[in-house]
């Protein structure tokens, strides 16, 4: 049994015993017991693998046939991470590791001590690094690289943070200087305790998520609103004033592909690229068949050009369409994909990371749109061999 694979099994299951994170309901344990790796038998390791799921030990890796181009991620949730047949599957395809959610402000501020004196955290809101820490644990001990997501972001960032003594019923919004000052301290705990206990394990964080409106121009978010339209230039001040000189810093977003967007996009980045703040962008790909492939790699490229960074495919998911061979055209789709991805970095765009955003169809959060690669039994789909065929 290969020592990853051995490592892998051992840390989820105890980070199961522990109780990790936010935790999502675990699998039935009932099922055969099988040996844990057929591929080398001095290892008798054994444990009880779930019947529900596929054996999927002759699989292509992902992560070695892609291993000249860029790393190849996935979106870990609890849920992967407390089931051994699922961190098993990401061990072998993955070599870069997200928390789908547990590293995001809300699982990392801490409201009762904030709200316990709130004059005394004023400035600087309490943090708990639990959550943070079961994922660090659980990349290190698997073999993951880290993308760390999100430091500041609209959402999944407590309404509360907002507001003057943490009001959680609202009351009145913080000014901009406390602003300032939490979200300074926010990035600074964040970024030094993550490089204190796990230095060379985080390669990226995303800095700030999603700050473009839909519509046009900055979004209206509780950061806007109390900072101004230069929040995102003061995170990545931040970021880079307290970031380890290997953590690459990554600005994130969806749709950044459509030309509105991206205008809006590149408008206020090039200012801190500019001012040598921004290492990277991160183009997120929840999409679907209508992308038109040409355009979504030029987008790509004109990120890469005006603002002088590195690219990431940092949240990727194709949903189906709705015909009766959606299976077999979504494959063809994520082959496609691939090909253009390779082909422009053949070009000369540095496309450092590319991750999946999440393990099975079942647990994705484009429930019923069968995005992903693996099927909820594990089995592959025509997508994952999509992406295996453009390489190969
Ligand atoms: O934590 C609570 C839990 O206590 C409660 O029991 C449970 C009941 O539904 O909800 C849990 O919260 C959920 C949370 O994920 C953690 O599991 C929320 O309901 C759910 O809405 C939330 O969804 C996440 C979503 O971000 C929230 O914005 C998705 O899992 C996650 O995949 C998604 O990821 C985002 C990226 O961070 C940024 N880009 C878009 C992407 C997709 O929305």
């Amino acid at each position: 049994m290969k020592t990853n694979r051995l490592l892998a099994l051992l840390m989820a299951s105890a980070l199961m015993l522990a109780g990790c994170g936010t935790s999502d309901s675990s699998p039935e344990s009932s099922g055969e017991t099988v040996t844990a790796s057929s591929s080398d038998s001095s290892d008798n390791s054994s444990y009880v693998r779930n019947s529900r799921f596929v054996d999927t030990s002759d699989y292509p890796s992902l992560k070695e046939l892609y291993k000249d181009k860029f790393l190849f991620g996935c979106a870990i949730s609890t849920k992967v991470q407390e089931t051994p047949e699922y961190t098993e599957l990401a061990v072998q395809q993955f070599n870069s590791y997200t928390a789908e959610n547990a590293m995001k402000p809300e699982a990392v501020l801490l409201y009762s001590k904030a709200i316990a004196d709130p004059e005394k955290y004023q400035e600087h809101a309490p943090i708990t690094t639990k959550n943070m820490e079961a994922c660090l644990e659980y990349a290190k001990a698997n073999g993951f690289a880290v993308r760390g997501h999100t430091l500041v972001w609209h959402s999944q960032t407590p309404e509360w943070f907002f507001y003057k003594n943490y009001d959680r019923d609202g009351g009145e919004l913080a000014d901009r200087d406390l602003m300032l000052a939490r979200m300074e301290n926010y990035i600074k705990d964040v970024l030094e305790w993550t490089n204190e206990n796990y230095p060379g394990l985080i390669y990226a964080w995303d800095v700030v998520n999603e700050a473009a409106d839909d519509g046009s121009g900055m979004r209206q978010s509780l950061w806007y609103k109390t900072i101004g339209e230069d929040f995102v230039a003061k995170a990545f001040e931040f970021a880079r004033k307290y970031a380890a000189s290997d953590v690459k810093l990554f600005y994130n977003d969806y749709n950044s592909y459509q030309t509105r967007k991206q205008n809006d996009i590149l408008k206020f980045l090039k200012p801190i690229a500019e001012a040598g703040n921004l290492d990277g962008m991160g183009m997120q790909s929840h999409i679907g068949e209508y992308l038109n492939v040409t355009d979504y790699f030029s987008a790509m490229k004109r990120y890469h050009d005006e603002l002088g960074v590195e690219i990431q495919i940092t949240e990727l998911d194709i949903g189906k369409n709705n015909k009766d061979d959606w299976e077999l055209s979504q494959g063809a789709f994520y082959a496609q994909f691939f090909s253009s991805l390779l082909k422009t970095i053949d070009e000369g765009v540095p496309v450092t990371s590319v991750t999946l955003w999440g393990l099975t169809d079942d647990m994705s959060w484009r429930e019923g749109e069968n995005a992903l690669v693996f099927n909820a039994d594990l089995s592959r789909k025509e997508a994952f061999k999509g992406i295996v065929s453009a390489i190969k």
